[in-house]
């Protein structure tokens, strides 16, 4: 009896160590995290037409790139002038560093390709980082196409008023912050306790590098807008646009060290 309950203990205690070994090394291969993507299927390209070859030359282009962008961000167009031209972009979250950005847009651009079979045009959302590619272009004030994302938890022990107005007050003052970034990145955060509760409120807002600041801070305010019809009273919700993003949580999503330097803002 004894001989068997160390036997067991022994195998318990491979089996944990096994266990720690899996977990501590895939915490550190941390994989991104996918969130949804748009696939335009009024329009559809045929296999190695030149468009389809355009496309596969621009995600390739992105995926190459992803490792050089210290900004996390590039946009290239294959075809240009031709009837076949197609641009397309990749933006990684602002507090994110180059390796984790390098690794998402990998995966993103295989993705896109496997979801959005012969698309024209395709977006791809993940926590870490976006891309998208259209034969168009994308309006930077659309609401369409859109990813809204909730926690699926309502808040409670605060005035549900209360709580709506922190959070877009919140989120408009992050929106101009980051369209008015001094940095490259058009990215702010900021965090704003809820008054007369312990409630801290912590909001993101991003634009697509290339937008101006009054096409940011229209993309931004067209996703806030969104929010109330969605996601009224959820602890946390998301909206990803083409052009921008925005997501605020009653915890901090964001690495707040690496964000202070573009400024995690305390209202
Ligand atoms: C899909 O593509 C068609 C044709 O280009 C366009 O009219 C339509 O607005 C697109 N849909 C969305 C959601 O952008
Ligand atoms: C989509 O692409 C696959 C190959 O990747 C091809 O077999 C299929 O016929 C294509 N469909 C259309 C509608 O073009
Ligand atoms: C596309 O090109 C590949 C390689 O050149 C070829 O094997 C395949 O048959 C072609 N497909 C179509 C639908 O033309
Ligand atoms: C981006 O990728 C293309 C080829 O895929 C390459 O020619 C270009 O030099 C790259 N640019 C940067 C800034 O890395
Ligand atoms: C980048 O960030 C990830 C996730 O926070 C971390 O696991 C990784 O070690 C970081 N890499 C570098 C080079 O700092
Ligand atoms: C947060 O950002 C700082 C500064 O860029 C960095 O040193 C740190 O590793 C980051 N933490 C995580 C968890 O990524």
């Amino acid at each position: 009896m004894i001989s068997t309950s160390k036997q067991i203990w022994k195998i318990s205690y491979t089996v944990y160590i096994l266990f720690v070994f899996i977990t501590l090394s895939s915490t550190t291969e941390a994989s991104p995290t996918y969130r949804g993507s748009y696939c335009n299927d009024t329009t559809k390209y045929e296999p190695n037409s030149t468009l389809s070859i355009n496309i596969n030359v621009l995600l390739n282009s992105l995926t190459t790139n992803s490792s050089q962008q210290q900004d996390g961000y590039y946009m290239t167009i294959m075809g240009f002038g031709t009837t076949n031209a197609v641009n397309g972009l990749f933006l990684c979250r602002g507090d994110i560093n180059s390796s984790t950005c390098e690794k998402c847009v990998t995966d993103a651009a295989q993705q896109i390709k496997r979801r959005c079979n012969n698309q024209t045009e395709a977006v791809i959302w993940y926590e870490e980082c976006m891309l998208r590619y259209t034969n168009k272009y994308f309006k930077f004030y659309s609401i369409e196409p859109r990813l809204n994302l909730k926690d699926g938890k309502t808040v409670s022990g605060v005035d549900f008023k209360l709580f709506q107005n922190s959070v877009n007050d919140l989120l408009k003052k992050v929106a101009v912050m980051a369209a008015h970034s001094t940095t490259a990145k058009k990215f702010a955060t900021g965090e704003v306790e809820i008054t007369g509760t312990s409630l801290t409120v912590y909001g993101l807002g991003q634009c697509v590098t290339d937008l101006t600041s009054s096409q940011c801070e229209m993309c931004l305010g067209m996703a806030i807008g969104t929010l109330a019809g969605c996601c009224g009273g959820e602890e946390g919700a998301s909206v990803m646009l083409a052009s921008c993003i925005v997501r605020y949580q009653l915890y901090p999503f964001y690495n707040v060290t690496s964000s202070s330097s573009s400024g995690n803002l305390l209202f």
